[in-house]
């Protein structure tokens, strides 16, 4: 038989345990930091730019404002310029002739998405928005683009569809009889519907709690998904085991916004004839279908949730909050709003309903809605992009990879090709006969492979959306408010909520 001796312990008193661990812990920090250290340093040639502080780098100065901060830094750097977010160094293209050299010229180069970690975990760079470039993203924006034109602009039924939305949406202004409401839930319910059509082919009632529920937290993530914990969480991802933070609250939305989805996806799927489609999701099934046995493709059921998701709050919250900042201009500039119905009087005789053909007779109502878009800056930091491959811009070196943020904000404000940009003036977009005036370095929609794809869509509904309000209400505040212009950050800028009398044209007062 053998026997086994067990070797004698060594014995260590608690004081050594404790130096031992300390030692480990030292050295693992200090391991670290060292690694942290070396992953914030600039590689040579890279552009320069603020000072970062050690291990967080430059993300504190992305908190308050951090359009109008790069903006600033653009004065100091240089037009393309560097941050280091905790280690993910990342290049900001400001003024309209850098970023057209990156997003139109460069457009093969400047077209990624960063791999981010809040990405990896949220859509696994999946979906459409988020989705790396390459085959899968060319299939999902393919798939998208055909269905906004098949289900959306070329039907001739698709404009009398979003006319009969307008009508709910003025009805329910309607309801308020000029009395004071925040038109945020009215405008968001009305904008969402007109996605919702080619994506369901289906509108939702305004009433409709789940849905409201799902876009409300929907669009939390939209403000968290920029805050500085978001940021903490894409340069330290092991975050996620910290007990408390914003981040936190991101992930759990995201999950129940996924749910909700998945459950409304399988509703509207619900009676499905194959290779008909009557919608979006449907022709997304015969796609998903159709490549069955191709394992190199790129459509899947989480494939199909992310970029759902994507679609309703990239159309939802951008459109909404243009709106929302055009009525809150009208009742902040009484002569603006007058020039703007009269001009709706004088196309829409009789008061008849307005058509997308009227668009091309309303010069002045076009100026409003293109210097709300300039000047309210929707989304001033356009959608993080990163370079494909290696590159030179302006005699700097920008390895793949990096991450890009272009500085939409700084091309509408951009003194070169815009006099007074801080003034609100419609007149800009109009020439001296009074005709509509195109300017380039206009790019609410961004530039380049990546550009807006619901450009067109919405700018069928801001006409239509406005036009059919405009010509029925007379917008004002509640006798001695003004709301604050100051807008509330997030990935999107919107306005902080405010209160506004929408009164039948014919009456004047204001019902508080
Ligand atoms: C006023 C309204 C809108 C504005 C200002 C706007 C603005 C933008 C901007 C700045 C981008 C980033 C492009 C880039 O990466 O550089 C973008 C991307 C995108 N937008 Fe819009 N958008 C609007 C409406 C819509 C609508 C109505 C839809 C669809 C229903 C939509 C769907 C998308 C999608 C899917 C992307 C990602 C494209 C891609 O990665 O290939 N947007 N939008």
């Amino acid at each position: 038989m053998v026997s086994i001796k067990c070797p004698s312990l060594v014995r260590v008193s608690s004081g050594q345990a404790v130096l031992g661990l300390s030692c480990l812990a030292v050295s693992l920090l200090s391991f670290l930091l060292i690694r942290q250290l070396v992953k914030q340093r600039r590689p040579p040639g890279f552009p320069p730019g603020p000072s970062p502080i050690p291990v967080i780098g430059n993300i504190l100065s992305l908190v308050t404002e951090p359009h109008v901060f790069l903006k600033k830094q653009s004065e100091v750097h240089g037009q393309i310029f560097s941050l280091d977010l905790g280690g993910i160094l990342t290049v900001v293209v400001n003024g309209f002739d850098c970023v057209r050299e990156c997003l139109y010229n460069q457009g093969e180069v400047f077209c990624d998405r960063p791999s981010l970690p809040l990405f990896k975990k949220m859509t696994k760079m999946g979906g459409l928005l988020n989705c790396k470039f390459g085959k899968s993203w060319t299939e999902h924006r393919k798939l998208a683009c055909n269905s906004f034109r098949h289900f959306g602009s070329r039907q001739k039924q698709f404009e009398r569809k979003i006319t009969e939305e307008c009508m709910f949406f003025v009805d329910a202004i309607d309801e308020h009889k000029g009395k004071p409401f925040n038109p945020k839930h009215l405008v968001t319910n009305a904008v969402s519907n007109i996605t919702n059509l080619i994506i369901f082919g289906q509108r939702f009632t305004y009433d409709d709690s789940n849905f409201q529920h799902m876009i409300e937290i929907f669009s939390e993530n939209v403000e968290l998904a920029v805050s500085s914990w978001a940021f903490l969480y894409n340069a330290f991802p092991w975050i996620e085991y910290v007990p408390f933070g914003k981040h936190k609250k991101l992930f759990r939305n995201a999950a129940e916004v996924y749910d909700f989805l998945h459950q409304v996806i399988e509703g509207f799927s619900q009676g499905r004839v194959p290779y008909e489609p009557r919608h979006y999701v449907d022709a997304y099934l015969d796609e998903l279908e159709h490549n069955a046995s191709d394992p190199l493709c790129s459509f899947s059921y989480e494939n199909l949730i992310y970029s759902v998701g994507e679609l309703i709050i990239a159309g939802t919250e951008t459109t909404t909050n243009t709106l929302r900042w055009a009525m809150l201009y009208m009742a902040l500039y009484p002569n603006i709003q007058e020039r703007v119905h009269r001009e709706i009087d004088s196309v829409l005789e009789n008061g008849r309903t307005a058509t997308l053909e009227d668009k091309l007779k309303m010069p002045y109502v076009e100026a409003v809605l293109h210097e709300v878009l300039r000047f309210c800056n929707i989304v001033p930091l356009g959608i993080f992009r990163a370079t494909s491959q290696d590159t030179q811009v302006n005699g700097y070196s920008i390895p793949k990879g990096t991450m890009v943020i272009t500085n939409l904000y700084s091309v509408h404000f951009d003194e070169k090709y815009w006099n007074d940009p801080g003034v609100f003036l419609p007149q800009r977009f109009l020439d001296g006969n009074g005709n509509f005036l195109r300017h380039d370095a206009f790019l609410p929609f961004s530039l380049g492979r990546r550009q807006c794809l619901g450009e067109q869509l919405a700018k069928m509904e801001m006409f239509l959306f406005f036009t059919t309000l405009m010509q029925r209400f007379h917008l004002q505040f509640p006798p001695g408010t003004i709301p604050t212009v100051t807008p509330k950050l997030g990935m999107t800028l919107q306005p902080k909520p405010y209160s506004i009398c929408a009164v039948r044209r014919q009456q004047k007062q204001c019902y508080t």
